[in-house]
């Protein structure tokens, strides 16, 4: 996993528990907290840092990646401005995903193991949403889209039809907004 992703989850930590709940994190999960944005480091060190902050928020680690996912939206907003240009909705911008924002980070950051995502609409319009990751990081897609629709002021419901996590081949999510 990239650096950009352990900066990313600090500055939300620091954000919403202050700079001291990065250090007792780290602490807690006995990591040297020190992550460049272009370095690679294990993906099992972002998950023991998941999961030690959920040991300490009581919350599970689901909880917590989409917590993350949707705090990470604004720090994504201002660091890569551009990616955002031309959108004016949510839908607009996770449709670019594949196409657009995970292309260009492939190209800022080397080694990046960014998944691709396939869409289509079910009978109600909802956009259907199936990823497939060995990291099994559906959540922080979840948290993604939250943050996007945030950014956009826009209200969403997700509902997530079968998981990794559960043993399905793929992960399916159904995201509707209502504004
Ligand atoms: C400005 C927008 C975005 C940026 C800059 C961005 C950047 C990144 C980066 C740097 C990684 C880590 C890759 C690695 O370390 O190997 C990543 C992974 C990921 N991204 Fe994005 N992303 C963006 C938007 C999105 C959106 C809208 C979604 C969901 C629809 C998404 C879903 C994911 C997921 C699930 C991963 C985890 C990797 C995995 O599952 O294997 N990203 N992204």
């Amino acid at each position: 996993m990239k650096g950009i992703v352990f900066n990313l989850l600090e500055d939300a930590v620091a954000r919403d528990h202050g700079p001291g709940g990065w250090c007792d994190l780290i602490d807690a999960a006995g990591v040297s907290g020190i992550y460049t944005s272009l370095g690679s480091y294990p993906d099992e060190e972002l998950f023991g840092l998941v999961n030690t902050a959920a040991a300490l928020m009581g919350n599970s680690p689901a909880d917590v990646l989409q917590w993350f996912g949707r705090a990470a939206m604004p720090m994504l907003a201002s660091r890569y401005g551009e990616l955002f240009v031309g959108h004016d909705n949510a839908r607009s911008f996770v449709l670019s995903v594949n196409d657009i924002i995970h292309p260009e980070v492939r190209k800022l950051y080397s080694g990046a193991g960014c998944p691709n995502f396939h869409f289509r609409y079910d009978d109600a319009g909802r956009l259907l949403v199936s990823y497939q990751s060995p990291r099994g990081l559906c959540r922080l897609a979840h948290g993604f889209i939250e943050g996007a629709s945030d950014h956009f002021g826009q209200a969403t419901t997700i509902e997530h039809l079968s998981c990794m996590q559960d043993g399905a081949p793929a992960c399916r999510m159904a995201v509707a907004w209502t504004t």
